[in-house]
Parts: C-alpha cells; sequence; structure tokens
C-alpha cells in the first residue's frame, strides 16, 4: 500500500509551493481569528525553517508520511508543536494539492515564458544578419520559390510567439485560488478566501468548490501549450538535422552542439537537434496521459489525481531543456551563404517569377502563362541548364511575345527582391519585421 499510494518521491517537488500556501492560510487564519497571532507567529518561523533545511538538503523526507503536505505538517508539528496540529483548520489535502499544482504551473509558464522569448530573440539576430542571405523555400521538400534565411527564422519567431500567448490565455484561466474549497464542499469556519487568493497573486477565489478540488483543466492546457511549442521546436530541430546533413551543407553547427563518433572519425552528429526532435513525444505523451487520468473520473477528488504530477513535471523539466538547447543552436548556427544561393537557384525555383513576367508583360491569363512556363522548363531541363540558359530565341519559339525584358525577373536576387507584399521573403520586408520584433522583445 504504501509504494503504491506514496507520492513524495515526486511532489516534493512543489515544496516551495505548498509551503507558500500554508503561510498564506496561516496568516489568514490569525487574522480571522481562528487561531491566534502567537500561533500564527510559530508557524511561519516552523515553516520558514522546514524551507532552509529542505533547501540545504536535510530534510527527513519519509515515505510513510505519503506526501509533500503530510510530509511538511508532520515535521511542522514536531518542531513547534500544538500550533502546528491547528494549521489544517478549514482546510484539506484536496484543496491544499488543487492550490500547489496550480502554484507550480504558474511559477513553470512564467519560466517558460523567458526561454521562448530567448529563442524568438535568438532567432530575430539569426533574422536581422541573414535578413538578404537567399535560400530555397520548399514544399513539399522539393525546390519551390527562392526565400531568405532571414525570413525563415521568423516564420519560427511567429510560432513562438503563438506559443508563448497560449501560455499566456492558460496562466490567465488558471489564477484562481481554490484555497477553501477544503475537501469538496467548503467549510463552516468563517476563513476569508479573498484573502488568501489576494495574497498568493491570485485574481481571486473559484466560485465553485466542487470544481476547485476535481478540476485539472488548467494543467491539461498548460500541457498543449507545451506540446504545440515542442512541435513547432521539433519541426526546427529537424529542419537543422537536414540542413547540416552534408548532402545540403546550409549551416554548420560547432563541436558545442554536435557529437563525433565512437568509431567514424569523420562524424559531426547533430545530437541536440534530434534530441529536440526525440523527446517532443514526452510533452505529447504527458498530454494524453493527463486527459486520461480526467476522462473517467467523476467528481470530486479522486486518488488517480495524484497521476498528474509526473507527467507534468517531466513535460516542464523537457520543455526547460528542449528550449535552452534551441537557443543555443540558433545562436551557433552558422549559414554557409554560398551554398544556400546554388541551392536556390537550383529546381527552376524562378519559374513562378517568369510565369508572374508573362502575366504582367503580355497580359497573359495567370493559367496559360504556367502552361508556357511549364514548357520552358521541360526546354531548359532538355538543355541541362537553369532558366536563364535559355537563348531569347529558344523562348520565343514557345512564345514569340517574349522580350529579353524577361530575363531580369530569373535570378534568385530579383526574385525575393519582388515579394514585397506585407509578410513576403523580400530582404527589405525581413529587416523590417525582425526590427518590430527585436523592439516587441526588449
Ligand atoms: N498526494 C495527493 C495528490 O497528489 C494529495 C491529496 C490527497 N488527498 C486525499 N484525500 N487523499 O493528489
Amino acid at each position: 500500500m504504501q509504494a503504491i499510494n506514496a507520492s513524495i518521491g515526486f511532489d516534493r517537488k512543489m515544496w516551495r509551493q505548498d509551503i507558500r500556501g500554508s503561510l498564506a492560510h496561516a496568516a489568514m487564519l490569525s487574522r480571522v481569528g481562528i487561531i491566534s497571532s502567537a500561533d500564527e507567529a510559530a508557524i511561519r518561523q516552523g515553516l520558514e525553517a522546514i524551507a532552509a533545511r529542505i533547501e540545504a538538503g536535510d530534510f527527513p523526507w519519509d515515505e510513510a508520511l505519503e506526501d509533500i503536505h503530510m510530509n511538511i505538517e508532520a515535521r511542522l508539528t514536531e518542531a513547534i508543536g500544538e500550533a502546528g496540529k491547528r494549521l489544517h483548520t478549514g482546510r484539506s489535502r484536496n484543496d491544499q494539492v488543487a492550490l500547489d499544482v496550480r502554484l507550480w504551473v504558474r511559477d513553470a509558464i512564467d519560466g517558460l515564458t523567458g526561454q521562448i522569448e530567448d529563442v524568438m530573440r535568438a532567432l530575430v539576430e539569426q533574422a536581422e544578419a541573414q535578413a538578404g542571405t537567399v535560400m530555397p523555400g520548399f514544399t513539399h521538400l522539393q525546390p519551390a520559390q527562392p526565400t531568405t534565411f532571414g525570413h525563415h527564422m521568423l516564420a519560427y519567431v511567429e510560432m513562438l510567439s503563438r506559443d508563448r500567448g497560449r501560455l499566456a490565455d492558460c496562466r490567465k484561466r488558471l489564477n484562481e485560488s481554490p484555497l477553501g474549497a477544503a475537501a469538496l464542499c467548503g467549510t463552516g469556519f468563517p476563513i476569508d478566501r479573498h484573502m488568501t487568493a489576494e495574497a498568493l497573486g491570485f485574481d481571486g477565489p473559484t466560485r465553485n468548490s466542487l470544481d476547485a478540488v476535481a478540476s485539472r483543466d488548467f494543467a491539461a492546457e498548460f500541457l498543449f501549450a507545451c506540446a504545440m511549442c515542442a512541435t513547432h521546436l521539433s519541426r526546427f530541430a529537424e529542419e537543422v538535422v537536414i540542413w547540416t546533413s552534408p548532402y545540403f551543407g546550409f549551416v554548420k553547427l560547432s563541436d558545442a552542439f554536435t557529437t563525433g563518433s565512437s568509431i567514424m572519425p569523420q562524424k559531426r552528429n547533430p545530437d541536440a537537434a534530434e534530441l529536440v526532435r526525440g523527446k517532443t513525444g514526452r510533452v505529447m505523451g504527458a498530454l494524453i496521459g493527463m486527459l486520461t487520468v480526467l476522462k473517467g473520473l467523476p467528481l470530486t477528488y479522486g486518488k488517480d489525481m495524484q497521476e498528474d504530477k509526473e507527467g507534468l513535471f517531466d513535460a516542464a523539466e523537457t520543455m526547460t531543456l528542449c528550449l535552452a538547447a534551441t537557443a543555443g543552436m540558433v545562436r551557433d548556427m552558422k549559414p554557409d551563404a554560398a551554398r544556400l544561393r546554388e541551392a536556390a537557384g537550383a529546381g527552376f525555383s524562378t519559374a513562378t517569377d517568369l510565369a508572374d513576367w508573362l502575366v504582367r508583360e503580355l497580359k497573359m491569363p495567370f493559367r496559360d502563362a504556367h502552361h508556357v512556363t511549364g514548357r520552358l522548363v521541360a526546354k531548359a531541363e532538355a538543355k541541362g541548364t537553369d532558366l536563364a540558359g535559355l537563348t531569347l530565341a529558344e523562348m520565343q519559339a514557345e512564345e514569340p511575345r517574349i522580350t529579353d525584358g524577361v530575363f531580369g525577373v530569373l535570378s534568385v536576387e530579383a526574385s525575393v527582391a519582388s515579394r514585397a507584399c506585407y509578410g513576403g521573403t523580400a530582404p527589405e520586408n525581413v529587416r523590417r519585421m525582425a526590427a518590430e520584433w527585436r523592439e516587441r522583445l526588449a
């Protein structure tokens, strides 16, 4: 029973939150006259001493005391006697644990938000440095149209900014205090839930005591925000793996973010990127685990809910690692501009520019222009050249009205510069967007 029942092995991670909650509860109990101010002072000093012991690593955790709440309360009573036994008045472990988990998630959100912003800043730095570095843009991982390395970096800034927004939304919704819901129905003691809510930085107390102890949707929501962010990091990591392969050779990572092989002396493996990609599954798993714990639970608390923690803690810690590794890799990455430019021009990547030229200059309907361009691409392919390698006469054989003005749109530089619509790939746009982001993140 003890082995399956005890949670102290993992819920001790919430000791700070547990003590913060107990301090607020004791202060309120004394303020409304449920305990004396002498008891409150003894509790406060006792909890502060316990915090110091835990911090110093010499707190005697005891599995027989089941969880973080009982471990701390039992030691408190050992240290200060009678007053310690009064702390749990008007409270239950059910509202206590609901409070601790909320506080823990709120702290995790604040930490991860700062880290997401750090990755965004690193991406913006690369975007500013590489605003004009042309590279191939892909769809289906096939060459599509030229873009710039800076524009590609800023795409991830947008994704991460939505992840940051999802965490902020989650924080707003979770920011209600369950403390005082007690076991499930509230309490007959004249407690002041507004006072503890305010002392703990909540917007107010939760409105329904049953909901307060039974709900963990805030944790599921947090895990979704993490899983989505991990998915974005994983896509980026996948690109780093592809780009650093010598067959692509788009970017180089230093030894700081690669490893060698124990047998193949030439190897430079992008392990950090692979691990960011690989760890995504743990975070997704935690989300599914949380939903599964909740889906069959009748109201209110069930011990199943103790299973909300390990996945939650692991997901948050995994995010901390992956965000730090990603920030490091982004700053470490050295794009190979010459190789990127060469690749950007391959695969007839300016075919769309040619079709657009036919529409603009010859007033050709786009669908016809698409056909003419298709024939020109086939011709160039047969000749073993790119579009600019066709002669004007060869082009005119397909469409006699083509003039040599067409050669002005076939270079990758002309292609990216022309895409100056709002949100487009043009280097001037990228510079402007990067500057806006820099300011917003300052
Ligand atoms: N360790 C428990 C948990 O994590 C604390 C709440 C226990 N409540 C109870 N009635 N047994 O959920």
